[in-house]
């Protein structure tokens, strides 16, 4: 991308300009032979002893917990929905760019395209699922991705639906939200990214079913929290679907980019627009235990309502509203490897939530 588009860019995304973004599709996106790509190992725990682990350790969270080794359900159907029957083969965990890209001033030129990031990593067939940013040059202005993607022999069947603030530029407190799917020819997404990659096949994967919290910490990081009290330094990455079947679930989406730049997290935090929503919601998404020294993001999760139609709602996990009246149904598989795409050189710890 040229300087002056860039700075056109700066001044307003106008739904003209998104127009012919779109159209360069293939020349605005990161060139991936160009980046930093780096791949660690995971510590990979038999599943029997990650479902012991678990069952043990959730319950200071959560009065009813049920963990077990089982083949996930056919995945593409509801409440689910993947583009994928199941979560394994080849099971990966990456991270794309990261909270620097967007926080304090955004990176527009952090564009990724995820179909060529398949082929670049020989990944066929793919599955990636998981939460990062939309591809604001799509949209015009800023939104999540529920990121759902297969690819198979070459094709590409995109299920990954976008939600942004709406209207766009309405104040927080009286915004509403759009969710949106996106077609198979729109394979990007921006500035950060937290996928589980496989196969997508099916195959025996971790089930938890938690129901009424008792404790402060929500159902990822009880997760998350639990396998690192025990895997201690020895990192474990999860990568799966869940969904909340009962309560309801406090989600964010993002704004269009602020002017002002955001430099904590109390001013991310005032920057983001907050919405309660009502089960079932499906949510994606990936956590691992430790940093591996690679900036990780240790949890992130994105999920919408409104089944298969397109016309619910959606965001980024933090939490559920209703401790007693929850229920989580979720399947993850353990993953062998984290590969970390394009990281910021100047990071900084906020905006991660
Ligand atoms: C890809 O195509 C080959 C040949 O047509 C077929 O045998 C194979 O099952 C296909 N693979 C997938 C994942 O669809
Ligand atoms: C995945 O794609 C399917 C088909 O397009 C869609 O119905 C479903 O809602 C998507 N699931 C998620 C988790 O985004
Ligand atoms: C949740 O657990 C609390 C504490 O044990 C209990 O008092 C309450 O009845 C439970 N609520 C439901 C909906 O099961
Ligand atoms: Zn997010």
């Amino acid at each position: 991308m040229s300087l002056s588009l860039l700075l056109v860019f700066g001044y307003a995304a106008s739904v003209q300009m998104a127009t012919l973004v779109t159209s360069t599709a293939r020349m605005t996106s990161i060139d991936y032979t160009k980046v930093t790509i780096k791949e660690k190992e995971l510590y990979t725990p038999p599943l029997d002893e990650v479902a012991c682990v678990l069952s043990n350790g959730l319950t200071t969270n959560f009065k009813f917990v049920e963990v077990s080794v089982a083949d996930s359900p056919d995945l593409t159907e509801p409440p689910y929905y993947l583009k994928s029957p199941g979560l394994t083969g080849d099971a990966k965990l990456v991270e794309i760019g990261g909270p620097p890209y967007l926080v304090p001033q955004v990176k527009r030129d952090k564009i990724y395209d995820l179909a060529k990031l398949l082929e670049h990593l020989n990944r066929d067939p793919a599955f990636l699922a998981g939460a990062g940013a939309g591809p604001w040059p799509y949209l015009g202005v800023n939104c999540e991705g529920i990121v759902n993607l297969s690819v198979r022999n070459g094709t590409v069947d995109q299920g990954t639906r976008i939600v942004s603030v709406h209207p766009v530029g309405a104040p927080k407190g009286s915004s509403g939200y759009l969710q949106q799917q996106l077609p198979n020819d729109e394979t990007r997404t921006a500035l950060l990214g937290n996928y589980l990659l496989t196969e997508g096949k099916p195959g025996k994967v971790i089930k938890v079913v938690a129901k009424n919290r008792t404790g402060k910490s929500n159902f990822i990081t009880s997760i998350r929290e639990t396998l690192k009290t025990h895997y201690g330094d020895k990192v474990v990455g999860l990568g799966g679907a869940f969904v909340l079947r009962a309560g309801r679930g406090y989600f964010h989406v993002m704004p269009d980019f602020s002017r002002a730049p955001l430099c904590s997290d109390a001013a991310v935090d005032s920057w983001l627009h907050y919405f309660e929503l009502d089960a079932p919601l499906t949510v994606v998404g990936t956590l691992v235990t430790g940093d591996l020294g690679l900036d990780l993001r240790v949890q992130h999760f994105h999920g919408f309502s409104g089944g298969g139609g397109g016309a619910g709602a959606g965001g980024h996990y933090h939490y559920d509203t209703t401790p007693e009246d929850v229920h989580y149904e979720g399947y993850f598989t353990v993953a062998s490897s984290l590969i970390r795409v394009d990281p910021p050189v100047e990071t900084h710890t906020f905006g991660r939530d």
